[in-house]
């Protein structure tokens, strides 16, 4: 399967074991989306199993024999590792197989370095890059043609190879200091976007999903989507206006992927922070891929990790255009609540049923009360129409506006506090008016 690939990028080995301690590893394909997202040409794939890795050489003598034989036969110029390879074992390895070895983080932090694209985006896997290359500074670097780049060695890593610890250490410095005025200048962001009370959607999801083609549709937008992993590193805003509920603001976020090394993220916590801040999560799945179940669990897992597990999830299955008899339709929870929506970002079909879904699900937190408004509170009124709250209206025998609205609960408040009206619901001042007939001011401020 891989040699009707065009002959682009850099010829590699790939290299999968099936290792006891690692057992839950899933499925190496994807490890050959992720070789091909960085810009690898893979031509062979190696597997094998192994009860424990070899501290030398990560694989035994066999298996290295093997590597070597397919490295020569295909005048490989890299080997990708599915596995976290230690420093020595990646040094060994290439002295060994004389050819570049990268691990699954030094390639998983290569596709960030490509796709980075914010400034704080750039500083943090450049951040991730220092620290994962620090320990990897020893190597034998003269046998190897480092110096014209290549997979694993963009981003911080062109520039690396002249710096030494000293100076990994002054740069790590620059950098957390650098990120810490991009965050302080983000949450000034999002404080002001809590103060105007918008709601903020986050979509997640497994790489690949569709998030960025998703995101596109729902915002009319054209941020960068692409068949390639990680198309989306930095969270992007969009405002959106769902009909029913008003306006929004969508958040797009980096794409999950299973065993994510952990020091990445802690890198990408700050990206991920939106979406623990978020009223609401778009879990999006690619219903079409079969490990989608488990890319759910992964995406879960991580969530519970950044802590936004609490947060309310709505689970947008898309793709559905690759599946044969299935229609968009919304599935709703024990509760009445919608819980899955299915669509197709590409075709659109579904898009409708997912903005009521949003609306209906950010709802939750809309006011829909009858008001009793004196005709003293004229200015109130117009308030209400200027913002096309009011549904109905209705002037009872004393002169006062009964007000059908709808509206956030957070702009009902605010109006409330700021005009100093107390406002009755209307059932309840029915209920009121029929217990106390006789007694209207019961039922107003
Ligand atoms: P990351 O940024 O890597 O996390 O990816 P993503 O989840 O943002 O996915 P993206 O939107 O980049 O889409 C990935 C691939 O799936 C692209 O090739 C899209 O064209 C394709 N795609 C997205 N939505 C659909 C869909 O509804 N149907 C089909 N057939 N393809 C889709």
């Amino acid at each position: 399967m891989f040699f009707d690939r065009p002959d682009t990028g850099e010829v590699s080995i790939l290299v999968h074991l099936a290792v006891d301690s690692e057992s839950e590893r899933e499925d190496p394909s994807e490890f050959e989306e992720l070789a091909i997202s960085a810009g690898a040409q893979p031509v062979d794939f190696i597997t094998g199993s192994r009860k424990q890795p070899s501290p030398n050489y990560f694989v035994g003598s066999g298996k290295l024999e093997e590597i070597q034989a397919a490295v020569l036969a295909h005048k490989a110029e890299l080997v990708l590792f599915n596995h976290s390879l230690s420093p020595s074992q990646e040094r060994n390895l290439e002295r060994e197989l004389k050819c570049r070895v990268l691990d699954r983080t030094g390639l998983i932090l290569d596709i960030f370095a490509q796709r980075a694209r914010s400034h704080e985006g750039k500083l943090q896997v450049e951040l991730a890059q220092m620290q994962h290359l620090s320990t990897r500074l020893k190597r034998g670097w003269t046998h190897l043609d480092r110096q014209k780049g290549g997979i694993g060695m963009r981003g911080a890593g062109e520039k690396q190879l002249e710096l030494d610890q000293r100076m990994i250490g002054q740069r790590i410095k620059a950098i957390n200091k650098g990120l810490a005025k991009v965050r302080g200048q983000r949450d000034q962001g999002r404080r002001s976007r809590r103060r105007a009370e918008v709601a903020t959607l986050s979509l997640v999801g497994y790489t690949n999903a569709g998030k960025s083609s998703l995101f596109n549709k729902m915002t009319e937008s054209h941020t960068y989507a692409a068949d390639q992993l990680f198309a989306t590193l930095d969270s992007t805003l969009r405002r959106i206006n769902l009909k029913n509920y008003g306006p929004a603001i969508v958040a797009d976020t980096v794409g999950f992927i299973s065993h994510l090394p952990h020091q990445l993220v802690e890198a990408f916590r700050a990206t991920l922070e939106e979406t623990v801040q978020a009223d609401l999560l778009l879990h999006i799945v690619d219903a079409a891929n079969e490990f989608h179940p488990e890319h759910i669990v992964e995406v879960d897992k991580v969530l519970a990790e950044i802590g936004a597990k609490s947060v309310e999830q709505l689970i947008v299955f898309n793709k559905i255009d690759l599946l044969p008899d299935v229609e968009p339709h919304i599935q709703r929870g024990a509760n009445g609540k919608p819980r899955k929506v299915w669509v197709s970002a590409k075709t659109g079909a579904g898009m409708d049923l997912l903005h009521s879904a949003m609306s209906e699900l950010l709802a939750g937190s809309m006011a829909n009360e009858t008001l009793r408004v004196s005709p003293q509170q004229a200015k109130l009124r117009s308030q209400l129409y200027a913002s096309g709250f009011i549904e109905e209206e209705h002037i009872d025998e004393q002169g006062y506006f009964e007000l059908r609205v709808k509206l956030p609960r957070t702009d009902l408040d605010r109006i409330l506090k700021q005009s100093g009206t107390e406002i009755i619901n209307h059932d309840i001042a029915v209920q009121e008016r029929l217990e106390q007939a006789s007694v209207e001011k019961a039922t107003i401020a």
